[in-house]
């Protein structure tokens, strides 16, 4: 079996599986030239061809255990009937969704927007079939959680990074966000069934705002429509292991990852890797951690701190990560020294 899904089954490797939150990006050459010939980031995400092409070049440079689709968590509000635009230095912008008129309007699925990233899933297969990936590399699959798909589309944006309006907004009307919430959980279901079934080995949920879900939102809002998710995909694809990274959770991971049933607890760079293995117990996989920062410091810093993670999660069931994803300044040489002493 293939070293992630080992990992995720519940097995201690000596030398854990490694690869990296957005590891297809801007720090890689060969996807900058990609995504200037596509032209826009959205133009590249919704072309199979070269989506595939960007999802496969950290594989063949590093020779990473996983894949991630390329693709992005803003597909699923953009499926929905959701105004998206990137606009270059500035992050996502969304038509804001802010009236109950506005949850009403949201369709559960729009299947011609999702069928090219389903065929970029497969292409994707394909291509890792033609050069000999298939047998050691695990294709992952992902969406965003809810509750930060909700931020993004009751705030219209990422600028405010304690979406302030957004809290307000759940917990003044909670009929509005419980309706949106239930919305973006059944369309993100319809999203990761179709990525599944068109190859994806594993799927990953980015809750990247957790930490802003304060008081009932966390239960309400993270928790609930999560464990609805992983419900649903497991009763209609038992094998496939789901991987929850409730970015901010804290020491609410042990609620997180008792409730929520996920397979695996992705751990955000400030998480206490010993403190998360106490809450979760011994056998649930982790993965994750090292602050993506550190891959931009010179010399023994990046190497002590890669040791120490590893020192930590010693005989235990883990996959080396990131805590957060790979920032665009991250030099390629950094990399590859991560991977060779996480290997050696
Ligand atoms: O390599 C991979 O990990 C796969 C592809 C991937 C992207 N986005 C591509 C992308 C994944 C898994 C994501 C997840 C994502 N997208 C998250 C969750 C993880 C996290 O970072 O917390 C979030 C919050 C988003 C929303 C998003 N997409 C933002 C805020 C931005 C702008 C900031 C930025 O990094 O540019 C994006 C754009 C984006 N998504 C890029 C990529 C490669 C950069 C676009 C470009 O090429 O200009």
């Amino acid at each position: 079996m293939k070293s992630m899904l080992r990992v995720l089954s519940g097995d201690v490797l000596d030398v854990p599986p490694v690869w990296l939150m957005r590891q297809a990006g801007r720090y890689l050459p060969e996807y900058r030239a990609v995504r200037k010939q596509a032209g826009s980031f959205l133009d590249l995400v919704y072309d199979p061809i070269r989506a595939a092409e960007v999802t496969m070049q950290p594989v063949r440079r590093f020779g990473f255990d996983a894949a991630i689709l390329f693709s992005d968590i803003l597909v699923v509000p953009q499926g929905m009937g959701v105004d998206l635009d990137f606009t270059a230095g500035e992050g996502p912008k969304l038509k804001p969704v802010r009236e109950r008129n506005d949850v009403s309007k949201l369709v559960i699925e729009n299947e011609n927007l999702w069928l090219r990233v389903f065929e970029t899933v497969l292409r994707t297969r394909d291509v890792m079939k033609q050069e000999g990936f298939d047998d050691t590399t695990t294709l992952i699959g992902f969406a965003g959680g809810p509750w930060t798909i909700a931020c993004y589309m009751v705030q219209g944006s990422g600028v405010d990074h304690d979406f302030n309006l957004v809290r307000k907004k759940a917990f003044s009307d909670p009929e509005f966000f419980d309706e949106l919430i239930d919305k973006i959980t059944t369309a993100t279901i319809v999203y990761l069934c179709g990525q599944i079934q068109a190859g994806a080995e594993v799927i990953q949920i980015f809750d990247s705002w957790v930490g802003v879900a304060g008081g009932g939102l966390f239960d309400r809002y993270v928790v609930k429509p999560t464990r609805k998710i992983v419900d649903a995909l497991s009763t209609k694809f038992p094998d496939i292991p789901v991987i929850g990274f409730a970015r901010g959770a804290g020491n609410r991971i042990k609620v997180y990852a008792d409730q929520t049933k996920v397979t695996g607890i992705g751990c955000d760079y400030t998480s206490d890797l010993l403190s998360v293995r106490m809450n979760v117990g011994k056998k649930i996989p982790t993965q994750g951690n090292l602050d993506p920062v550190v891959l931009l410091a010179d010399g023994w810093a990046c190497q002590n701190e890669i040791e120490k993670i590893l020192e930590q999660t010693r005989g235990t069931p883990h996959i080396f990560n990131l805590g957060h994803g790979v920032l665009p300044e991250t030099p390629v040489q950094h990399i590859e020294e991560l991977i060779r002493i996480v290997r050696q």
